[in-house]
């Protein structure tokens, strides 16, 4: 069948399916925007806010409800705001607080972005209203090298971009370079690591993930890379700390095979760092 025949209902379908997996297996969104019970994800009340606080020198903010509920989420956000939002850290108020990390997603292709919108649109609209944020301060972006702009679609058929573009929005970089004055150090630290998380599991320090052989993962092969980012267990086969095993399990598992190669192409050229 070619493309002509397709139906535009197909059409739609496909940005949702895309949609979704942006959403779940590199973005996870529902990391912040989306309740947790016992046993994980509350999907009953999807994207109606985050059960963590974030706090910052000049911020405090929760993760937003961002079901289509009218009153409470963004369902009466129109297209742009919603791509403000998302890929320029904009809300309807003026900046976000960085916690949403809209740096990651400025790499979004403009169709990948639609996706994901419509994606949002279509999740049933909950009411629910977390505690607004507090915002005291300015934040410059900090997005990593080679992911500052919209992507497009001929850089997703390269391997090493479409492994950037998959390291950004998944946040491997944000999370994995060095820190100064809380903020990534892409030049000096692009995934040499060190940045502290403290979440209700304990406290873990983002690994090196650059090519250094013994402090990096150079040595490691391309299977145990996918294990670490797929089911969260370190080169020994132990299972890492959250955020990280979270994530891999949650999210990172659903990585197609093709993104998943990209990735680890992607790594495999990050300078040594110590
Ligand atoms: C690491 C946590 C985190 C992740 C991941 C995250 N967000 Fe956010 N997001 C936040 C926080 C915190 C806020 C509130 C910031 C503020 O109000 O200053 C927010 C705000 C927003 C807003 C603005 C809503 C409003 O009412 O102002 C939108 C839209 C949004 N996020 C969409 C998304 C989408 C879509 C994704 C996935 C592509 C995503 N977020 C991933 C933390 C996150
Ligand atoms: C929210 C922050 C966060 C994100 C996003 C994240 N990581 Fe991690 N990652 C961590 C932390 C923290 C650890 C250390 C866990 C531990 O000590 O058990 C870790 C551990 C790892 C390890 C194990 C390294 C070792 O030496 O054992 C690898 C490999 C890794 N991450 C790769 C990635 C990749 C690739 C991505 C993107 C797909 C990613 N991470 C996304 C925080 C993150």
């Amino acid at each position: 069948m070619g493309a002509s025949a397709l139906t535009a209902g197909d059409s739609a379908a496909a940005d949702l399916s895309r949609g979704q997996y942006l959403v779940e297996a590199l973005a996870a969104c529902d990391n912040c925007h989306t309740p947790r019970g016992p046993n994980g994800y509350d999907l009953s009340a999807r994207f109606s806010g985050g059960s963590q606080t974030f706090a910052g020198k000049d911020y405090v903010a929760r993760g937003s409800n961002i079901s289509p509920d009218k009153e409470t989420g963004v369902g009466d956000w129109g297209d742009d705001e919603l791509s403000a939002a998302i890929v320029a850290g904009v809300g309807r108020d003026g900046q976000l607080a960085p916690a949403m990390p809209s740096d990651s997603y400025r790499a979004l292709t403009n169709a990948d972005r639609n996706a994901m919108i419509a994606f949002l649109r279509a999740s049933p609209p909950v009411k629910a209203q977390p505690a607004p944020p507090q915002r005291h301060g300015s934040w410059s972006p900090h997005p990593a090298p080679g992911a500052e702009a919209t992507f497009d679609e001929a850089a997703l058929s390269d391997k090493i971009k479409r492994g950037l573009y998959v390291a950004s929005i998944a946040r491997c970089l944000a999370c994995h370079s060095a820190e100064v004055d809380d903020a990534p150090d892409h030049v000096n630290g692009l995934g040499a690591g060190g940045k502290i998380f403290r979440t209700p599991a304990g406290v873990a320090v983002a690994s090196n993930i650059t090519t250094h052989p013994g402090k990096g993962v150079g040595a490691w092969s391309d299977d145990e890379i996918k294990r670490a980012v797929t089911q969260g267990l370190s080169r020994k086969g132990e299972a890492l700390k959250p955020p990280m095993s979270t994530l891999a399990k949650a999210h990172f598992a659903k990585m197609s095979p093709d993104d998943l190669d990209a990735l680890v192409a992607y790594l495999r050229t990050l300078p040594a760092k110590e």
